[in-house]
Parts: C-alpha cells; structure tokens; sequence
C-alpha cells in the first residue's frame, strides 16, 4: 500500500518535473454551476410532490418506495410551504440554488436545478446506526438512488458535469445518535470509520459515474443545543463534535489528492454559526438560548405572543435540533 503510493507520488513528481507543468486540479466556477445535487438529512431535504410526506423529495426505504420511473422523477415538483422543509421555510440549497424558494417549482425549470436526494432522519449507512424509521433513506442508499434511477435520466450524457456541484451534508443523526445510543465505542475511530463510508460509499461512485467537483459541509454547533446548553457536560460535547470534522476535513482533502481531476470543497458551517451565535445582534437575532416551543403552528409566524414567543426569525434555534 505505502509502497505504491510513494510510487505513484514519484511518478506524478518526476511527469511535472518533465512536462514542467503543474498538478492542477478542475476550476470549479458557482457562476456556471447548473447542477446542485444535494445528500444528506433533515437540514438538506426538501419536500417534493413525489416524496414522503415531510422527508423527501422523492421515494422512501420502504420497498415499494425505493425506485422511481423517468417520469415521475420529472413532473416532481418541490413544495415550499411552512412544513416543507424542517426549518419552516426555505432552507440552505433552496437559498444557495434559488430552486424550489417557490411553492410547485420543476428542478429542471430553474437556472441552477436542485435535485436533492437527502433525506429527513438520515444517517450514512445502516451498517453503523439504526434507522430512525423503517422508511428513512441513510446516505449510502440515496447516491444509489440517484445513481440507478435519476442519473440515467438527467446524467448521463445529457450533463455537463464540469457544471455539477454534489453537495454532503451529513453527520448530524449519526453522532447524536451514537451518544445516546451507544455505550463503550471509542467514538472517534467509531465516526472515522463512518466518514470513511461517505467516501467509499457514497462519493467515490459519485465520482466513478463523472462528477468531480464535491462540496462538503462540517458539523453545526450542536454542543450548543437549547438542551446541551443546560447540561453541565454537552452530549455531543464540543471535542466530540470536532472529532467528526476533523475527520471530515482529512478525508476530503486526502480523496481529492488521491483522485487527480476531483475537487473538494470543505464548508466550515460549524465556525461560521458558532460566530453567530457569538454575536447574535449582528444577524437580527436575540434569543440564542431557547426556541419557541409552539415553532411548529402556523400561526406562530402571525401572531407569536399567542404562544409567549418572540418572531421565529430571531431565534437561532427553530427547534430541539433545527435552526
Ligand atoms: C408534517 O408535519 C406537520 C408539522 O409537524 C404536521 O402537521 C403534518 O401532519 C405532517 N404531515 C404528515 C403527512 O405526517
Ligand atoms: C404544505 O404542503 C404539503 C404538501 O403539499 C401539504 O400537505 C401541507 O398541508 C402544506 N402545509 C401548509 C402549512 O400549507
Ligand atoms: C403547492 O404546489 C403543489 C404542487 O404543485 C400543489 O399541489 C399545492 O396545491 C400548492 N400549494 C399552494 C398553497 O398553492
Ligand atoms: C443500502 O446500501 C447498503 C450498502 O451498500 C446495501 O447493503 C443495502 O442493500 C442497500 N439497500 C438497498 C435497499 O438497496
Ligand atoms: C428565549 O426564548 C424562550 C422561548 O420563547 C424564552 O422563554 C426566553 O425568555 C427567551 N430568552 C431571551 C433572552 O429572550
Ligand atoms: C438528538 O436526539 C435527541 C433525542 O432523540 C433529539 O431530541 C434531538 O432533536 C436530536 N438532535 C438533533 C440535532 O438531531
């Protein structure tokens, strides 16, 4: 192994030498990005026409669920409405993508197409942490989803992938579930093993099927839950949340050294919010500390002194998980 690597890095050293030529690896451009294919769990879901209720935007785990014709692949339709999204509202790909911020949108009627296969609950893989459902899609089975059914589709030969951005996020359900879960597991070589799925699993058929530019996202502050900030010890606690990124961060940089012509880019979600949570007024928001206990009422967003509660927007927290 060690043996063929140093093999490989003389023979990349010795071909620039010659050419004089540097590694170069694709420039990705957001401006000409016109595929976000989305992984991952409730913070990336979006509703679709086609989609289980309140998870998906198109299919579930269930067997009967799992794959989907050309044709209801194409007339799915995102939903935008208070509960179409696990954070009442648009949410990041939509903002990002600008797909989907209105109700009834066609992926493939907007300048950036949003196909999102994330799934509401999930986790990288079953092999590592219980479902949270029977029907819920963990990560390694939404690229196989998008793979088999979608990619013959809107893939293929019909996509520029230099132009296709496949967005990760995911993590949030494997690490909280482990510690409420799990007991005597060295959590670090535990979720090292998991980043690792996301790689083997997930990304490197990604990648086997063309796609090269990869964008991925690190854990949120979920030390600082509403919860976790009334615990004397947070579970995850602040190292443990560290310990997936870090993890996350490595493997990233390692599979674009491994693979010549693939891009990975690494979001530091995790710095930027906990800075907001540092200096909240900046953003417009007030209350870091709590969430509205009624977020999940329609009203709520008209009339929220009906339940004791500051508008939605100023709270940093949407609810026990969300933002
Ligand atoms: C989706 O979630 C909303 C808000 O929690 C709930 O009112 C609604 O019943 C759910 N829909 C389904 C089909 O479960
Ligand atoms: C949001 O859309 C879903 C799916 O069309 C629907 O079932 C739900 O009632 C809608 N919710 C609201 C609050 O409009
Ligand atoms: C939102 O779009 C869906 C899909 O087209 C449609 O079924 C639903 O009625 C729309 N909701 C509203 C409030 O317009
Ligand atoms: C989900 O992926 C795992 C890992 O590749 C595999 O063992 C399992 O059979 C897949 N599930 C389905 C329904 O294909
Ligand atoms: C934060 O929100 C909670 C729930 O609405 C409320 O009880 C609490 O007083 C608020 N805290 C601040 C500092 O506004
Ligand atoms: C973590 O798990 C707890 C207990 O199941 C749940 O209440 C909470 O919403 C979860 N947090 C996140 C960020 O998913």
């Amino acid at each position: 192994m060690r043996r063929s690597l140093i093999t490989l890095l003389d023979f990349v050293a010795l071909a620039n030498l010659v050419k004089c030529i540097p590694v170069s690896k694709p420039h990705f451009y957001w401006e000409k990005t016109k595929y976000f294919i989305a992984f991952g769990d409730s913070y990336t879901y979006v509703q679709g026409t086609s989609g289980y209720p309140n998870y998906s935007f198109i299919g579930s785990y269930l067997p009967n669920q799992f794959s989907f014709t050309p044709e209801t692949l194409l007339a799915d339709q995102i939903v935008q409405n208070f509960t179409a999204t696990a954070e009442g509202g648009p949410n990041w790909v939509e903002y990002l993508t600008g797909c989907g911020l209105h109700n009834g949108t066609l992926p493939q009627s907007c300048d950036i197409q949003l196909w999102d296969f994330a799934f509401a609950g999930a986790g990288v893989s079953e092999a590592f942490l219980p479902l949270h459902h029977d029907f819920t899609v963990p990560l390694v089975n939404q690229t196989q989803q998008y793979l088999s059914w979608a990619e013959p589709v809107i893939g293929g030969r019909n996509m520029d992938k230099s132009s296709a951005l496949v967005a990760v996020w995911i993590g949030i359900n494997d690490i909280n579930d482990s510690v409420n879960q799990l007991t005597g597991i060295a959590f670090r070589e535990f979720w090292d093993r998991i980043v690792s799925a996301v790689f083997e699993q997930s990304v490197k058929p990604m990648y086997e099927a063309g796609y090269n530019n990869f964008l991925f996202v690190n854990l949120p502050p979920l030390d600082r839950t509403a919860a976790n900030q009334k615990r004397l010890l947070p579970r995850p606690s602040k190292a443990e949340i560290g310990w997936w990124n870090r993890a996350l961060e490595k493997q990233s940089k390692a599979f674009a050294q491994q693979n010549t012509n693939v891009k990975t880019m690494f979001y530091d979600a995790n710095t930027f919010l906990n800075g907001i949570m540092d200096n909240p007024g900046t953003y417009g928001i007030t209350n870091t500390t709590n969430y509205c206990p009624a977020y999940n009422q329609l009203d709520v967003l008209t009339d929220p002194n009906k339940y004791g509660c500051q508008p939605l927007d100023e709270y940093f927290w949407y609810n026990s998980g969300h933002m």
